[in-house]
């Protein structure tokens, strides 16, 4: 058993806590590889964010689980060089099982989620509940979710999303015990997100079901998932390049900040970085066939994420100039 605690790591109950009393919201990027990670690091460093870096259950088969719990410790070890105090949460995006909480509270997650929104109510909430009941026996923070996401979460998936209904979630939060809570009000996972005719614009998001749900449990910190605005000058640049994504759309920036001023505490974003890097990628590609060194097209999209990230911790979530402030109140 490796406690979070050994490797620098924080939950989020603070940090969440701080983020409802000054309307921002808490970033939580996801990460498969170091050079996603060192993005994260350097773009919450720099713009002084507090950071969830989260890991979903294929990032862990896909960079294997033991390599990404040490990374997560580097992470915090390399923000401190750069002289940043900033907080740092590792957390299980997406968790489907409760044997896989488990066993990333046992290497060091400091959060975990647990995600029965495709389960039946009380299904959802008996195995939410045992996660719970495990996780702050170690002191970490467990989100739960209501509502389902249209599209595709992980092994999970919806044909259209069902709203969460705020008549529910008094008594899951209850019930459950959850630190956190995903609802649904019109995000999706992915980047196309709406299937707009032309002319048409980006439907706004559910924020009566927001405001609802604020008024059932106030001050309770919830989550977004499907949070990337899906940035259209990077959509023409992986098209410019020889990609193809026609319709990729996303959730506009001026929405989340409203939501980011409202109940929400956590904004997840997977989507735009990857798209970010792979603009950057193939640009470099075409313009420079003959490159074949990593450093030189990895580089060059790390740093891309790096910008947007502190684009989407000063522009979006609100989150820039708070994390060595934070950090001292832990
Ligand atoms: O919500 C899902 C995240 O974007 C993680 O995606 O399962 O492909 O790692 P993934
Ligand atoms: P996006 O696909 O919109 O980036 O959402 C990411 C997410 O919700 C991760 O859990
Ligand atoms: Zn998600």
């Amino acid at each position: 058993m490796v406690s979070y605690k050994e490797l620098g790591l924080v939950n989020s109950v603070k940090l969440f806590a701080d983020a409802n009393q000054h309307g921002y919201a808490i970033p939580a990027y996801n990460f498969n590889n170091m050079e996603q990670l060192q993005a994260i690091v350097m773009g919450c460093a720099q713009s002084d964010s507090p950071v969830i870096i989260q890991v979903s259950k294929g990032a862990r088969q896909y960079a294997n689980q033991t390599l990404l719990r040490y990374m997560a410790q580097g992470a915090v070890a390399m923000a401190r060089e750069m002289g940043s105090n900033i907080p740092v949460v590792l957390h299980l995006d997406h968790g489907d099982s409760f044997e896989l909480c488990q066993s990333c509270i046992e290497t060091g997650f400091s959060s975990v989620m647990l995600d029965g929104s495709h389960l039946p109510y009380e299904e959802n909430i008996k195995l939410t509940r045992k996660v719970v009941e495990y996780a702050h026996e170690h002191d970490v923070t467990v989100e739960g979710e209501l509502g389902v996401l249209a599209g595709i979460e992980d092994e999970v998936s919806a044909a259209k999303s069902h709203y969460t209904q705020p008549e529910e979630v008094e008594d899951f939060v209850k019930r459950t015990g959850v630190d956190s809570l995903a609802i649904s009000i019109g995000t999706s996972h992915g980047a196309y997100k709406f299937k707009l005719k032309p002319g048409e614009e980006v439907p706004p998001l559910r924020f009566d079901i927001l405001e609802e749900i604020s008024k059932r449990i106030p001050g309770f910190p919830i989550v977004l998932h499907g949070s990337s605005s899906v940035i259209p000058e990077y959509i023409e640049m992986i098209n410019q390049y020889g990609g193809k994504m026609d319709g990729a759309v996303g959730i506009p920036e001026s929405q989340l900040r409203k939501a980011a001023g409202m109940a929400v505490c956590k904004i997840n974003i997977d989507s735009d970085g990857r798209l970010a890097m792979t603009a950057k990628i193939r640009e470099v590609f075409a313009k420079k066939p003959e490159e074949f060194d990593p450093r030189k097209y990895l580089g060059p999209a790390r740093d891309m994420l790096r910008d947007l990230i502190i684009h989407k911790n000063k522009n979006v979530l609100g989150s820039a100039g708070q994390g060595n402030r934070v950090f001292a109140t832990l």
